[in-house]
């Protein structure tokens, strides 16, 4: 193999798109996927390449130094590509220990792990895969760019903007060859249903109701997680060493309109009387903090390196819920043991 590269949190929603389309597209390298196998971590996202020659499983935790001191030693890793983390805002609004420990503490652990067994850093890379949360919130206008200023406001984006700093820092302290990249929200298979679409996806399933925060007009900007994935790789090959690059879908929604054409495209696919779906939306008290509006300026990325996002609005929520109702398995595997729990503590008091 040419090349090793350590992937952490490949188990994860956007790491295993990105580690099955890496795995795929560069047989000569070898890549290592890291991951805890938290509630989020699911080794059947990745079933139909665990057993590619180029493809190894280690199940760790990045906050565990010896353990990450040790892994790279064994492999020697040419480059790292950082995914794993605790990504739910609701969660580190209830508990945001897990959120320092991992964001924080386990990029750390991370940077030092690569800083301490590089001999040189001559060909190496430490990709730092980010959140567009970390800039705040927007007015009704205006896009989130690489130089506006970060001011998080959930324990979540908090601790992804310290991580962001520790690795801009490694730059500017080691000379070590970071880049990073801030991205908006993702879709698509293979995401936990905590996060709003897989979630109202399986409630409408199930004849729940959709628990629509506040007065439901907070606005996100989707990207299907492939596109996602393309923009790292092409960031991870060709992006400038100690650069930022956004990356966002130019497809902003205010939370009730995509819930509304969910609603649509469920009634169609379960055939179901049209506007069933909708009677479910129930406004429930709204998140604490909770950022109006993200909107990603990626011009950056796609003037320097020429990516553009593939898939649009309609076309991606109608195969998102065609991949759940096609995957009724995975989603009954998520979401036994502890979901309930979860659901209940999440949503009972709203
Ligand atoms: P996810 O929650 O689906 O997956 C996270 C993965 O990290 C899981 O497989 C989990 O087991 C693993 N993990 C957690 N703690 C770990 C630890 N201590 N050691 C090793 N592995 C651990 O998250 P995701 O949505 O796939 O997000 C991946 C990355 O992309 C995160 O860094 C997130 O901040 C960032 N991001 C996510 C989005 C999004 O919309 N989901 C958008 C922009 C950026
Ligand atoms: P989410 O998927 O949690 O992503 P993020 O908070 O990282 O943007 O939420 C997307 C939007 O949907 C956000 O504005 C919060 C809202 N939301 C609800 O209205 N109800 C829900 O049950 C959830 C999970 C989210």
């Amino acid at each position: 193999m040419k090349q090793t590269i350590l992937i952490t949190g490949g188990a994860g929603f956007i790491g295993s798109h990105l580690v099955r389309m890496l795995v795929e597209q560069y047989p000569d390298r070898h890549y290592v996927n890291l991951d805890l196998l938290t509630y989020a971590g699911n080794l059947a996202n990745l079933r139909d390449i665990e057993d590619k020659p180029n493809y190894t499983f280690v199940k760790g935790d990045i906050v565990d130094a010896d353990f990450l001191n040790g892994l790279f030693k064994q492999y020697n890793f040419d480059g790292v590509i950082h995914l794993a983390a605790e990504s739910h805002v609701d969660r580190s609004i209830e508990d945001p220990t897990a959120f320092i420990k991992t964001n924080i503490l386990g990029t750390m652990n991370l940077l030092n792990a690569a800083r301490h067994n590089w001999e040189s850093f001559e060909g190496k890379r430490f990709y730092h895969v980010s959140t567009d949360e970390v800039y705040g919130t927007l007015g009704e206008t205006g896009l989130f760019r690489e130089d506006t200023s970060y001011d998080p406001r959930s324990p979540y984006s908090a601790s992804k903007a310290s991580s962001d700093h520790l690795v801009r820092a490694f730059f500017h302290t080691y000379d070590m060859p970071i880049v990073i990249s801030n991205c908006s929200n993702n879709y698509g298979p293979f995401q936990f249903p905590e996060k709003l679409l897989p979630l109202f996806i399986n409630n409408i399933k199930h004849n729940k109701s959709l628990p629509v925060y506040g007065d439901g007009k907070y606005t996100r900007d989707w990207l299907w997680v492939g596109d996602h994935a393309t923009a790292i790789d092409l960031i991870y090959e060709k992006g400038r060493v100690g650069e930022t690059y956004n990356i966002g879908g130019n497809n902003e929604w205010k939370n009730i309109d995509l819930i509304n054409d969910l609603c649509d495209v469920m009634d169609e696919l379960l055939d179901r009387e049209e506007g069933a779906s909708k009677k479910l939306i129930t406004y429930v008290k709204d998140r604490a903090g909770h950022d109006r509006r993200y909107a990603i300026d990626a011009s950056k990325l796609m003037n320097e390196l020429g990516w553009e996002p593939t898939v649009f609005a309609k076309e991606g929520l109608r195969k998102t819920a065609e991949w759940y109702l096609a995957n009724e398995e995975w989603m009954e595997n998520v979401t036994s043991g502890d979901y309930q729990k979860y659901y209940e503590s999440m949503y009972a008091e709203r």
